[in-house]
């Protein structure tokens, strides 16, 4: 009854049905063409959980990944086919207005607590007073029961955070947070236990039939309480369908009909998946007949409703907030990440100390060139020392980039992609912070008792560079030179992987 009503006074436009027709996908490799998936129909309709079901490799995640937009046509990938949401095409950047999807693995911010991360999600995506955005957040944390650890790091491979079911969990929330009008998930059962894997799918349940949003997830081996939830369900096999349509009774009704009866005590699930699998030979046999029984008895059906599927414009969901906004929380979290993450700093001044030490050995014998001041061999030495500075200084800065690169880009690609900000803000926010604490490593450098030595020639080194002489005071240049060799590494690692 609530359903009807809510369903009647929210805009059409908001309500959206995934389509697609006669979808083939097939990559080409050495070994020849491969096809994934062989002409598939469907409907994911809105205030639904549309759930597709498939042993592993049956062509569940390359769907999923074709319906939001991250497989598109290219020279090994061919895509065939239409792909329509509300009875129009979208691209990716579309498909992020109004839809967010949540890949297997687990993107998040390792050094952040539950808590932090939805709050960033929720400044950068909900509008409103501060109260506003609060309330989302402990709206979220209360459908996803993350309050017990809503405190917790997320954790990874330095340090020890929630578990997997949580991680999971936030997630989902992560997305949650932003009210996507649709919601696609791959896997996000694998790796729960029975309990959490029922949570998750039930907050989904809720989401999809009290907002009426879109809900499409993959899932292998649903337990039967699980099983009752789904609302609509595919079955898969080797890239095309045995089944589309409702779950419960017309599922096991259509199966009976064909001679494939679940014996009572046995999970429909686990039945469906005993005769779907394709390493038994039995079931090799049987395909045809899945097959043929889907063309002749379910197919028009399901052309029908991709026919009668809603077809109001979708309203477009896009809302940045300004750019300096945006930049303002990005700075904010990358301090609070470097805060969090000593390692990386003490990683920097360890390698500068060594570093020092080592150059100061090798040049400790060198003439301070006030008698003799044109000494060619001096002169070479003392570029070279120079030279060794800069460079050296260059790959301080480079060292800790390359190694928290591969984890940051994927939070920043997940993060641009659910359009929490732009790039150019999140690129000087980054810089902004990176710069300033490559600033402190070269005063803690030049300040040091080792300096000393290196200060002595870098102040007589003007006098054999007379490009230089002049127009950088003495003291300065040699921290001018550290300072800029940190910074130039900086802009450029950051520069490399970002664009
Ligand atoms: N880009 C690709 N290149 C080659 N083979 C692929 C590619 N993507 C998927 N496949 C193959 O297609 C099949 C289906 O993959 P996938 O959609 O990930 O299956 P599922 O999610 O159902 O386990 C698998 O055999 C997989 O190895
Ligand atoms: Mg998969």
């Amino acid at each position: 009854m609530n359903k009807i009503i809510s369903q009647q006074s929210i805009n059409s436009s908001s309500l959206l049905d995934f389509t697609f027709s006669n979808l083939k996908y097939s990559v080409k490799s050495s070994k020849g063409v491969k096809e994934i998936i062989k002409g598939v129909d469907g409907i994911c309709p809105n205030s639904q959980v549309t759930a597709i079901l498939g042993s592993s490799g049956a062509g569940k995640t390359s769907l999923l990944n074709i319906l939001t937009k991250r497989i598109q046509n290219s020279g090994k990938q061919m895509l065939e086919g239409r792909v329509q949401v509300n009875g129009k095409e979208y691209t990716a950047d579309q498909f992020s207005n109004f839809a967010n999807y949540v890949m297997q693995n687990d993107i998040l911010m390792e050094t952040m607590t539950v808590r932090e991360c939805l709050e960033f999600a929720a400044c950068l995506k909900v509008k409103g007073t501060q109260q506003k955005r609060d309330d989302v957040v402990n709206e979220v944390i209360k459908l996803l029961m993350l309050e017990k650890c809503q405190n917790t790091l997320i954790g990874g491979h330095f340090v020890k955070g929630i578990s997997g079911g949580e991680r999971k969990r936030t997630s989902i929330g992560y997305e949650l947070v932003c009210d996507p009008h649709a919601i696609f998930l791959d896997e996000p059962t694998s790796g729960l236990d029975s309990f959490t894997a029922y949570i998750v799918i039930n907050r989904l349940r809720k989401f999809a039939h009290e907002k009426n949003r879109t809900v499409v997830l993959t899932i292998h081996q649903p337990s039967s309480d699980i099983w009752q939830m789904l609302d609509r369900i595919m079955l898969m096999v080797n890239g095309r369908f045995i089944y589309q349509g409702p779950g419960n009774t017309e599922i096991s009704n259509y199966f009976n009909n064909l001679g494939f009866v679940c014996p009572n005590l046995c999970n429909p699930a686990d039945y469906y998946m005993s005769i779907m699998h394709q390493e038994n030979e039995q079931n090799i046999r049987n395909a045809p007949i899945y097959f043929q029984s889907y063309d002749s008895m379910i197919l028009k059906k399901v052309e029908y409703e991709i026919e009668n599927s809603n077809k109001h414009q979708v309203q477009l969901n896009v809302s940045y907030t300004s750019i300096f906004l945006q930049f303002y929380y990005i700075v904010k979290r990358t301090v609070q990440i470097q805060l969090r993450s000593p390692i990386l700093f003490k990683a920097k001044l360890g390698q500068v100390l060594s570093l020092s030490v080592f150059l100061g050995l090798i040049y400790l014998q060198l003439p301070d060139g006030k008698n003799d001041p044109h000494n060619i061999n001096d002169v070479r030495n003392k570029n070279g020392f120079l030279f060794f500075l800069a460079s050296g200084a260059f790959m301080e800065a480079m060292n800790p980039c390359a190694l928290t690169i591969p984890l940051e880009r994927q939070v920043f690609l997940r993060e641009e992609n659910s359009k929490l900000y732009k790039i150019i803000p999140y690129f000087f926010g980054k810089l902004f912070v990176d710069l300033v604490s490559d600033f402190i490593i070269p005063i803690i450098f030049s300040s040091i008792g080792i300096f000393k030595i290196f200060n002595s020639i870098l102040i007589n080194s003007y006098k054999i560079n007379s490009l230089l002489d002049g127009w950088v005071e003495r003291k300065f240049r040699s921290i001018f030179i550290l300072y800029f060799g940190f910074n130039y590494a900086t802009v450029q690692w950051n520069c490399c992987w970002i664009f």
